[in-house]
């Protein structure tokens, strides 16, 4: 789908100093390929030594270092850039820290959220990447797989909007679950997020 400039949603994908960027890439060849009404603008980093850097280097995508040692400062940021670039919605791909409710409502703009399990259950404070995978594996389950949804200011609680559940009962690690996950985010955070701004208007 091509857009003209007034159609297109600009984007703010927010990653961690542990993010790979894998999803990020699935998210910038989904968009460029797939659906071209939607541009990534930015991406913010919490340490320039993240794999994720070299990642938007490759794909020519701009990238803010923003410390998130203090949140304030890092929400105060992250608001100037959304209101100078004009970004219509922010992207968390393996961002990890809680964002006020404050911030959220300042900024004004939906945030959406991809968590590698299906909530509400592997959710909240201190779950994230192999630590949900490891309580996975642990607690025997058959199936798992990644759930997109919207930001609130309480961990993984907000509206669920997509879920892809995926068989992992041939899974004989964390590690080969977190694989068999991964898959699916990079084929659900995409569409899912086309599928958003469709019932959206600018
Ligand atoms: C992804 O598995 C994502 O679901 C997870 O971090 C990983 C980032 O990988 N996010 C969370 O756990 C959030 N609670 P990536 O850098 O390769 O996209």
């Amino acid at each position: 789908m091509e857009g003209t400039a007034s159609e297109t949603w600009r984007l703010a994908v927010l990653t961690s100093g542990h993010s790979r960027g894998s999803n990020l890439r699935a998210l910038h060849n989904y968009f460029s390929s797939q659906d071209k009404r939607i541009m990534i603008v930015f991406v913010t980093v919490s340490l320039p030594s993240a794999p994720v850097v070299d990642v938007c280097g490759e794909l020519g995508l701009q990238v803010h270092h923003i410390p998130t040692r203090n949140m304030g400062s890092f929400e105060e940021r992250v608001l100037e850039l959304c209101r100078d670039e004009k970004i219509d919605l922010i992207v968390l791909a393996g961002f990890l820290k809680r964002l006020s409710s404050a911030f959220i409502e300042d900024v004004g703009i939906p945030i959406l959220n991809i968590h590698p399990a299906l909530l509400p259950k592997y959710g909240g404070k201190g779950m994230y990447g192999e630590r949900v995978h490891k309580a996975v594996f642990a607690a025997g389950e058959r199936e798992s797989g990644p759930t997109v949804h919207l930001v609130n200011a309480m961990y993984d609680q907000g509206s669920i909007l997509a879920q892809r559940k995926v068989d992992i009962s041939g899974c004989v690690s964390p590690q080969e679950i977190a694989a068999e996950v991964l898959r699916a985010e990079h084929s659900l955070y995409g569409p899912t997020i086309s599928a958003f701004l469709e019932k959206r208007t600018k």
